[in-house]
């Protein structure tokens, strides 16, 4: 069922969307934002009935989601928006695409966790192959300022963050040009991967942990509720 979900959403987007990139970015980034809404929104229910506290999920999540957002602010910048139906397709998708990662997750949190390491590997290889195709022509453009701000010059605790697999600060991009933004748009994707993929380890409960989580007994599990 869960390959079936991607399978659908990945042949909508390749086929609808063939040769208008941005607008496929922005469609992909749209949707790809909704599990972690998802995720927090069970989470936050969970700890608002006393069931079960895991704050550094949510942090972790909530970052997740911060760094979709400016994978979409980067195709918004880029145009990838700029028609109708395309803003009609990408809303709709993610409102339905958020009730059933809500289900799921709340039936089988692996699952859901699964579905979201499929989506982005998907991702991953969509920004992989476009690199290689449009090098010379990306090197060329400018990087938008949106772009710029959030892996470079802006505030970045947040970019560290989402980032699980790495210690924090360690990873601090060069942003010249919109080559620069694909490679780290592609890069922020395969970290999604790889905190997908922990989050479905048997001790995940223990071990996953922010990347600025300052010590184990702060953030403990705690199944006392609020
Ligand atoms: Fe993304
Ligand atoms: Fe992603």
């Amino acid at each position: 069922m869960i390959r079936l979900l991607v399978g659908i959403l990945v042949f909508v987007i390749n086929t609808l969307y063939r040769n208008r990139p941005y607008p496929r970015f922005y469609v992909l980034e749209t949707v790809a934002r909704v599990p972690y809404f998802a995720y927090m929104s069970v989470l936050h229910l969970y700890e608002t009935l006393g069931l079960w506290r895991k704050a550094d999920w949510l942090k972790i999540h909530f970052a997740e989601s911060w760094n979709e957002l400016h994978h979409l602010l980067i195709m918004e910048s880029l145009g990838g928006n700029s028609q109708w139906i395309d803003r009609f397709i990408a809303r709709h998708t993610a409102l339905v695409y958020y009730w059933i990662i809500v289900a799921i997750y709340m039936a089988n949190p692996r699952a859901a966790y699964h579905f979201m390491e499929l989506v982005e590997q998907h991702a991953y290889h969509s920004y992989d192959g476009f690199l290689k195709d449009r090098e010379i022509e990306l090197k060329d453009q400018p990087a938008p300022p949106v772009a710029i701000d959030y892996y470079r010059d802006g505030d970045l605790y947040m970019f560290d963050e989402f980032q699980t697999g790495v210690r924090a600060e360690s990873r601090r991009p060069t942003i010249d040009n919109l080559y620069d933004v694909f490679l780290n748009i592609r890069d922020d994707e395969q970290e999604h991967v790889k905190t997908m993929s922990a989050c479905q380890q048997d001790d995940a409960r223990i071990a996953l942990k922010s990347p600025h989580s300052p010590t184990q007994a702060v953030f403990a599990e705690s199944t006392k509720g609020a």
